[in-house]
């Protein structure tokens, strides 16, 4: 197996990797991912996706690629065939395309942060090459609420003055002050340094609203909980289509101040209503394991755990 540049490859030699990855997200994670696959396509063809494709007898068994972002590298995605040829070596294929990957962006001049999440991957299967580059692992879970059980109303009504709303252009920017104070000295801004700034909150909602990258997102079943005195968002849930039925929570969270009064709780079940009435089957997120209130909360409302991957941090 030799690993080569994934510039060399064009859509065609690719497309049999992304037909049974697309496959593989659908089983796992209820994820449609034909929509990025489509995505990575186009870029293969203009040659210009940062990569390596493991290669034998002139037929790309896998691949995996990478992003720039200013000074950040993001491992994007990575896959191996689970057939023919690459039978009991996927394993080892997956470690040598990471092995390339990890030494060009660690080596990439100005690159000072290095992430990757490799959704479909089970925890610990592809540590070894990250562990050993001084990569911080976050152990992180994909849960999912079935929507078919009877719908339950939130049991505490929500204090005086807090109403919701669903999510207009109008909450765009006030939403990244809301994102960045409640990430403030939290596990996940360690796993995506957006959450640290402003800017870099704007830049996360822009991906999420904007981009079709992570599903497409979803205004009807979005919502901001509004504190009407002040005129302050106190929380806001962000949902997005990943598949026809199936809704993905992109990020939910409560200012500081105003946390344990309910708002998380009426943000979940009013995106839970929403897409109730619509007939979706199930709405999923991810969480990380050290990020335990919030772990126990979700399951505490009826998520169930479906599958355990790894988030990867490097900061040079
Ligand atoms: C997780 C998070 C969104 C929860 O938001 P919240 O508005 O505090 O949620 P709620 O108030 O509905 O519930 C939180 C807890 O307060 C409790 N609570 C709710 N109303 C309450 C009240 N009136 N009095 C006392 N406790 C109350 C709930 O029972 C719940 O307890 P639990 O954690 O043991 O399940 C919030 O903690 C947060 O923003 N964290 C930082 C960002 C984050 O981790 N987001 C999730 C990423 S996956």
């Amino acid at each position: 197996m030799e690993i080569l540049d994934l510039r060399h490859f064009a859509s065609h030699d690719l497309r049999p990797v992304l037909e049974e990855e697309v496959e593989v997200w659908q089983r796992l994670l209820q994820w449609d991912y034909q929509a990025s696959a489509e995505m990575i396509l186009r870029y293969a063809d203009s040659r210009i996706l940062p990569g390596y494709a493991a290669i034998e007898r002139g037929r790309v068994h896998g691949y995996c690629f990478f992003v720039y972002e200013g000074s950040k590298g993001v491992i994007g995605d990575l896959y191996v065939l689970d057939s023919g040829a690459t039978r009991g070596r996927r394993r080892e294929i997956a470690l040598e395309l990471l092995n390339h990957a990890i030494s060009t962006l660690q080596q990439s001049p100005g690159i000072h942060r290095v992430e990757a999440q490799l959704l479909v991957h089970p925890a610990d299967e592809l540590s070894e090459p990250f562990l050993r580059a001084g990569f911080h692992r976050y152990q992180r879970q994909f849960l999912s609420l079935p929507l078919d059980a009877a719908y339950h109303p939130p049991q505490r009504p929500l204090e005086p003055g807090i109403d919701m709303h669903r999510w207009t252009e109008a909450d765009y920017q006030p939403a990244a002050h809301v994102i960045t104070a409640a990430y403030a000295n939290h596990v996940d801004s360690n796993v995506n340094d957006q959450y640290r700034t402003i800017s870099g909150s704007l830049r996360f909602l822009n991906n999420i609203v904007r981009f079709p990258g992570c599903g497409v997102f979803d205004a009807s079943s979005s919502f901001v909980a509004m504190h009407r005195p002040s005129n302050t968002r106190a929380g806001l849930l962000l949902c997005s289509r990943v598949s026809h039925d199936v809704g993905h929570i992109t990020q939910l969270c409560t200012l500081p101040e105003y946390r344990r009064s309910g708002i998380g709780e009426h943000l979940l079940r009013d995106c839970c209503a929403d897409l109730v009435a619509r007939r979706f089957s199930a709405v999923t997120l991810t969480v990380t394991e050290e990020n335990q209130r919030a772990l126990a909360f979700y399951l505490r409302l009826g998520f169930k755990p479906m599958h355990i991957f790894d988030g990867y941090v490097w900061e040079g």
